[in-house]
């Protein structure tokens, strides 16, 4: 052969490798782009999580409609009205934010009701454009009721209503926002405090402080300073701290000998005092920490700023921040107790929920994206079980970030984290913070059926694809997503 003929052929070879190349890419590029429409049903791949597949699972046909799984009807104990609208909000400094709010007000109004009250809620939208609903975070509601845009609902359009309907059986912290284009909605103030208090409430100070960052400014309850509030000392006070950001925040306490009472709602067993430690909050997780108001003031603040809330018998000025010499670790605080199910229960499904970021495309955007199980949304894992399995996750962040993964519907109980068995109190948790690096294993009952959003709530990294679902074998969704349809959850 001549070498003029050899050059050739390799040209040509080099020219059709390309051509290869570029069709791979065009392909994956072409099959990521996400429809104008769809069901989050017809996306990801299923996994039964090695467990028995469902009869006529794939057909999803016949199903039952989330729509149907409402809460119960009959008179409610509490019912509230809450308006969603644009409005200037002030902050503590005069500030003017551009807002949206709840009935005018953001954080919009501390929802307060009793274990066991029939909760009615009517959401009316009054000027928000692309459309609001209201998701209860934390409180496992039947599914009709629990505010996902295109999944368990419409999006509520302005001069439209939706009521929500449940009863409040859990006692403890939780709190509502929107599940409408949630990752700009909420940080721009569609959220509120629920309070689900025991049927006798303790006697004491009991203050909701939620931190929140409105176009950059750190606040607890809209304060840019904080706040500070009288308390006679001797005063027991609980104090249900909520992020409702998409970052984590590292909150110091001092003043006094403290407890964590509870963790996203559910009270701790034999929690012990605590002292110069820093809590880790995940975005969208809750702490209640209680103490005994000394003569002197507490103060509980954000790591390395001034925002913090002073308490005191004489509203005394605030002392300097606490040295944190340690970080709070929920695995190894308390003191264990009997739960419904641990790390050697018989497990009728085990998934892996791994988050990495891959090399490809997100609705044909090229770049390094969140991955679960390797693939780039909506190529992610849909776990699918049946109503009564016992259900075990092992959740991996190999990224370089913290994710606070949030599963809907129900709470998780956790069993070890890195392969250390949690040692103290039962840690329920539905905002979990997995750290760069970290592995949970957590474990909850199938006992609420439906379509379930499992997702990360840093609400930016949700809405870039950290997002899937758990589904119920014969549960179906006649809600769509998509640019067309309006829908858009994340
Ligand atoms: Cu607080 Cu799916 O969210
Ligand atoms: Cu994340």
């Amino acid at each position: 052969m001549s070498r003029a003929l050899i050059g050739r052929i390799a040209a040509t070879a080099g020219v059709v490798a390309l051509v290869a190349l570029l069709a791979v890419i065009g392909k994956a590029w072409w099959d990521s782009r996400i429809p104008g429409t769809y069901s989050v049903m017809a996306y990801g791949k299923h996994d039964y999580g090695g467990g028995p597949i469902p009869p006529n699972h794939e057909a999803h046909r016949g199903g039952t409609s989330v729509a149907v799984l409402r809460g119960p009807g009959g008179t409610p104990d509490a019912r509230f009205v809450l308006v969603a609208r644009s409005a200037d909000i002030r902050l503590s400094s005069g500030r003017v934010v551009h807002a949206l709010t709840f009935n005018g007000t953001s954080p919009g109004p501390e929802l307060r009701v009793r274990q066991g009250d029939l909760v009615e809620v009517v959401l009316r939208n009054e000027d928000v454009g692309v459309g609001v609903s209201i998701h209860w975070h934390g409180v496992d509601v039947p599914v009709a009721e629990d505010g996902v845009a295109g999944v368990t609902q419409d999006a509520v359009l302005p001069g439209e209503s939706y009521t929500y309907r449940f009863r409040a059986e859990q006692v403890g912290t939780f709190w509502y926002h929107t599940h409408q284009v949630a990752s700009e909605e909420v940080e721009r103030g569609l959220f509120g405090a629920f309070v689900i208090e025991p049927r006798e409430p303790e006697p004491g100070v009991d203050l909701v402080v939620a931190a929140h960052t409105y176009d950059g400014i750190a606040t607890l309850n809209r304060d840019e300073g904080g706040g500070r509030l009288k308390v006679a000392a001797g005063t027991r006070v609980r104090l249900r701290l909520i992020n409702t950001d998409n970052s984590e925040h590292r909150l110091t306490f001092s003043g006094t000998p403290f407890r964590v009472l509870a963790i996203d709602g559910t009270d701790l067993h034999d929690p012990g005092t605590l002292e110069n430690v820093s809590l880790p909050l995940a975005a969208g997780g809750r702490f209640d920490i209680g103490f005994v108001q000394p003569a002197t003031s507490v103060r509980v603040g954000f790591l390395g700023t001034s925002v913090a809330l002073a308490l005191s018998p004489h509203g005394a000025p605030l002392s300097g921040e606490p040295p944190a010499t340690a970080e709070f670790d929920p695995l190894a605080y308390g003191t264990p107790a009997p739960t419904p199910f641990d790390a050697r229960s018989d497990f009728d499904r085990r998934f892996q929920l791994t988050i990495t970021r891959e090399l490809g495309f997100f609705d044909g955007e090229p770049g390094r994206h969140w991955a679960i199980n390797g693939g780039i949304y909506p190529d992610v894992p849909m776990f699918v079980v049946e109503d009564g399995d016992l259900v075990q996750v092992t959740i991996t962040n190999e990224t370089n970030v913290v994710h606070p993964m949030h599963l809907h519907g129900h709470h998780a109980l956790v069993l070890s984290r890195n392969g250390t068995p949690a040692s103290g109190t039962p840690w329920w948790t539905d905002t979990l913070n997995v750290d760069a690096g970290d592995s949970y294993v957590v474990a909850f009952r199938a006992d609420n059926p439906g379509i379930w959003m499992d997702h990360c709530h840093n609400l930016g990294h949700a809405a870039a694809g950290l997002t899937m679902h758990l589904a119920y074998a014969g549960i179906t969704t006649p809600f769509l997503v998509g640019s067309e349809n309006g829908n858009a959850p994340e």
